[in-house]
């Protein structure tokens, strides 16, 4: 590929199901000019249950599709997949693959206030203390509390973001948390931009509430322009969306989560 090949070519995403799409929307209103190829792996999701192994395994399959489409860099939109593959996917492709999860601890830490934090995310990314690791190396002192809170992707691909039943569920969660006088909550997954509306409603201004999802497409920005890669046509971008299992639920959704309409969802087969 030439230079300006490259610079034309689409900007590959995965997540293991729809909820990377809240990265996608970030991308699209910093960078309107990219055209991006989207991978949802919604046969096998969830990942965040999963072991180390197999989400390494998946990730090296999601990314090896989207190279094969002809992407530029890959963004991975899915915490439990950056927590456990990152390092692996960077030393085996050849485009730069840029993660969640340091955005979100740069997010996390931008507020120079920020002194008590507490990290929901899967059982996988809890488990894996990346983000507790990076945010105690960048701020020593800084108190941590990370519980895992598996029930909340089911309810966000569900659709039920309103539902009381979640609210029952989210005070099960953050209770403890906000005994221990957390002021800042890292969303530790890109399903849970979703709860943000049912989030605030009960923390209130109490707590900062950090999504990686806008932090990344700056950082995916910065990667392009450092490697000359943004795109200089002035052709309308496209958007391509691929599924693993294609159902009507998961289209809905996505476009819920994408926040408009886009083509035809296409199946891939990994
Ligand atoms: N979107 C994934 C993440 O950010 C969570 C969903 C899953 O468990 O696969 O970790």
């Amino acid at each position: 590929m030439t230079s300006s090949d490259s610079q034309q070519a689409p900007l590959g995403v995965f997540d293991s199901g729809v909820g990377g799409l809240t990265v996608v929307r970030a991308l699209r209103e910093l960078l309107p000019n990219e055209s991006i190829i989207y991978l949802g792996d919604t046969a096998r999701v969830p990942y965040g249950s999963k072991s180390p192994d197999t989400i390494r395994r998946f990730s090296m399959e999601d990314t090896q599709f989207l190279v094969s489409h002809g992407v530029k860099a890959v963004v991975v939109a899915c915490n439990t997949a950056t927590a456990h593959a990152l390092p692996t996917l960077q030393a085996t492709f050849r485009v730069p693959v840029i993660g969640v999860l340091e955005p979100g601890v740069e997010a996390t830490l931008s507020d120079p206030g920020c002194e008590r934090v507490g990290i929901i995310g899967t059982a996988g990314t809890i488990r894996s203390s990346a983000y507790q690791y990076a945010l105690a190396m960048r701020k020593p002192g800084l108190q941590i509390h990370a519980t895992a809170t598996p029930l909340l992707v089911p309810f966000v691909e569900e659709g039920w973001t309103e539902h009381p039943a979640l609210k029952l569920v989210l005070k099960q969660y953050l209770d403890p948390l906000l005994e221990k006088g957390m002021d800042t909550l890292v969303l530790g997954c890109t399903h849970y931009p979703l709860l943000m509306p049912i989030l605030n409603n009960m923390l209130g201004k109490k707590v900062r509430l950090v999504d990686s999802a806008s932090t990344c497409a700056a950082h995916t920005q910065r990667v392009l322009e450092q490697q000359n890669l943004l795109r200089t046509a002035r052709s309308k971008p496209s958007l391509e969306i691929y599924l693993t299992d294609l159902s009507e639920q998961a289209e809905a959704l996505a476009k819920r989560f994408l926040g408009t309409d886009f083509g035809k969802v296409k199946k891939a087969n990994l």
